[in-house]
């Protein structure tokens, strides 16, 4: 039985290109909860420092801009829209040079800090879905329910590959493979909250999964600890 004064967290967790946002969006739109995509905070720091051509290496103007870093996260009905002051800048913050430079500022500490506030104000009634890297283990470590996806790389290499061809834009495959592996050693290396598995989280490797298939698991095993 849920606490009644306890707002419910769920948290995603894991590299990118395992399904997380997608599942995330799912199960959003199943409990009706919100969303917190803090992927999301990172790269739009990443687009507002490579649009000024800040020096990634300057921590101190990086966690300046992270202070207090105001996002909406919107349903579009198919989708979430990620709203900063206002704009629009979903489709922008994607691109891979975004997700380089934000994973790149991701290792400051003072960043994180700034933005772990920032993050923890989503946790509102009736509940909150939080997709991310540290969502179990720094950011919401009392959450109800922690899973954690994963995939091989050549996995999610090629699940991107597949995306950003399909939307018309150019792409190559071990290019896209290396970024990944790259991404993942120094979102894993890292000091500061890494990227792993928090003990008590439910682990899922979806590389031979549907999407379909994934939501199944994670519908039951929400059930199954009385969230849903
Ligand atoms: O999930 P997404 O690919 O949008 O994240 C971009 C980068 O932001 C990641 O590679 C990671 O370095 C960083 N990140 C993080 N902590 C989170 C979410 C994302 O360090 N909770």
């Amino acid at each position: 039985m849920l606490d009644p004064e306890k707002i419910p967290v769920i948290t995603i967790d894991g590299p990118s290109g395992t399904g997380k946002g997608t599942i995330s969006y799912l199960l959003r739109s199943w409990l009706n909860w919100h969303l917190i995509d803090s992927g999301a905070f990172y790269r739009v720091l990443a687009l507002s420092i490579l649009d000024d051509e800040i020096d990634l290496l300057d921590e101190k103007k990086i966690a300046s801009l992270a202070s207090g870093l105001a996002l909406e996260f919107v349903d579009s009905g198919i989708e979430t829209k990620i709203l900063y002051r206002g704009d629009d800048c979903s489709n922008a913050i994607r691109s891979e040079a975004c997700g380089v430079a934000a994973s790149k500022i991701a290792v400051y500490e003072s960043v994180r800090s700034e933005l772990l506030s920032c993050q923890r104000n989503f946790a509102v009634l009736p509940g909150l879905i939080a997709d991310g890297r540290d969502m179990g283990t720094v950011v919401f470590p009392a959450a109800d329910l922690k899973i954690f996806l994963t995939a091989t790389s050549e996995e999610r290499a090629s699940r991107r590959y597949k995306q950003l061809i399909k939307k018309g834009i150019d792409a190559s495959l071990p290019a896209l493979l290396r970024d990944i592996r790259e991404r993942d050693e120094r979102d894993i290396n890292r000091a500061q909250s890494p990227l792993k598995a928090s003990d008590d989280a439910v682990l899922i490797d979806t590389s031979n999964l549907g999407i379909e298939e994934v939501m199944l698991k994670v519908r039951q095993i929400v059930k199954i600890r009385g969230l849903a």
